[in-house]
């Protein structure tokens, strides 16, 4: 039977208790039984409890007329509508508790996780494009028995200019913009002080490259005041300009993977006689100055006291920035030291 036939023959009870036998309370409560039991929310079972046991409910106005019963119906009676009372709690109980693990499930199932979504993923790190660049640049000096050899950056004015022949009052220090401390402590300009700081040790030969950060007060699209070098040093008895050629020519195609023009042309640093800037021919037929080198000036070996007689060497040096710029055709250094991930994520 629908809810609504159920109500219909619920109501058609009547509300005269002294007319109804123990027949009519039997098959109410079996009607009031089957309305309860065929609810399927627990808000259209709050309208049935009301309907059952709420102020206007039969069972309520029956139980204000039991006063007026004999002594005995009101027993009788009385034990009846106990009776119907608890069945119908009992029943509307149950019911209850069974919408309710019904709606718990239906809100866990809901809720489930669903484990074939795809996972949200892991963001890989990747090394830095300065650090790999500078990888790249070790690599090839490892393999051609280059060490790596490192020093402070906080450096004296000794290691980073005198001893590399530039006195105070040489006009080289306008060269770089130096941050000093005081008199006697700056930020390193350059990686030199590290060869300065090898050759004073006097373990020769000497073959090291020595990466690090450097400092100098600029700051536009193609500076910024901390940049890295790597610098290179070979001391020994036999060395030359051509083995210096070589070894730069070398270098370089290995490090662009490719066939260049490579270019010498004469310059000057206090620190090597000769001295020169190494260009490469660009593909736009432009030349592009990459890197310094010379032969070690015999005063840098004579305030290092090495025999300049005996020993002779090269150097070179070049900016990492630099070189990472025209490998990865970055053409502002200053998104290099952004640290925006989205910039820094396309190398390695
Ligand atoms: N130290 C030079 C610089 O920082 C580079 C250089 C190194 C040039 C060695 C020649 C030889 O500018």
């Amino acid at each position: 039977m629908t809810d609504n036939v159920l109500y219909e023959q619920l109501n058609g009870f009547s509300t005269d208790l002294p007319t109804l036998q123990a027949d009519d309370f039997a098959c109410f409560t079996r009607l009031a039984q089957d309305l309860i039991g065929g609810t399927t929310d627990i808000q259209a079972l709050q309208a049935v409890r009301v309907n059952l046991m709420g102020k206007k409910s039969h069972l309520t106005v029956w139980s204000k007329q039991l006063g007026s019963l004999s002594n005995d119906d009101k027993k009788t009676v009385g034990g009846y509508l106990h009776g119907i009372r608890t069945t119908l709690n009992n029943s509307l109980q149950t019911a209850q508790n069974t919408l309710e693990a019904k709606a718990l499930d239906a809100k866990l199932q809901a809720q489930t996780i669903d484990i074939t979504l795809p996972a949200r993923g892991q963001d890989k790190g990747n090394l830095h494009p300065i650090s790999l660049i500078a990888n790249r640049m070790q690599a090839f000096f490892c393999q051609a028995g280059f060490e790596v050899a490192t020093g402070p950056e906080v450096e004296r004015d000794y290691y980073n200019f005198e001893a590399l022949n530039i006195p105070k009052t040489h006009p080289a220090r306008a060269m770089h913009d130096t941050f000093y401390f005081d008199a006697q402590y700056l930020l390193r300009t350059h990686t030199s002080s590290v060869q300065i700081r090898t050759m004073e040790r006097g373990n020769l030969p000497i073959r090291i490259i020595c990466p690090g950060r450097v400092y100098r007060c600029d700051s536009d699209q193609t500076h910024s005041p901390m940049f890295h070098q790597l610098e290179g040093l070979y001391i020994g008895e036999k060395t030359n300009f051509a083995e210096l050629k070589g070894l730069i020519h070398e270098f370089l195609q290995a490090f662009f993977a490719k066939k260049l023009t490579v270019r010498f042309r004469p310059s000057y640093f206090p620190f090597t006689e000769p001295s020169a800037e190494v260009d490469i021919l660009a593909e736009n037929g432009k030349w592009l100055e990459v890197m310094g080198c010379g032969m070690v000036h015999p005063k840098v070996l004579q305030n290092c006291g090495i025999d300049s007689q005996k020993y002779q060497g090269f150097a070179f040096g070049m900016g990492i920035e630099r070189f990472a710029m025209l490998y990865y055709g970055v053409n502002d250094l200053r998104l290099f030291f952004q640290n925006d991930v989205r910039f820094l994520k396309q190398f390695g």
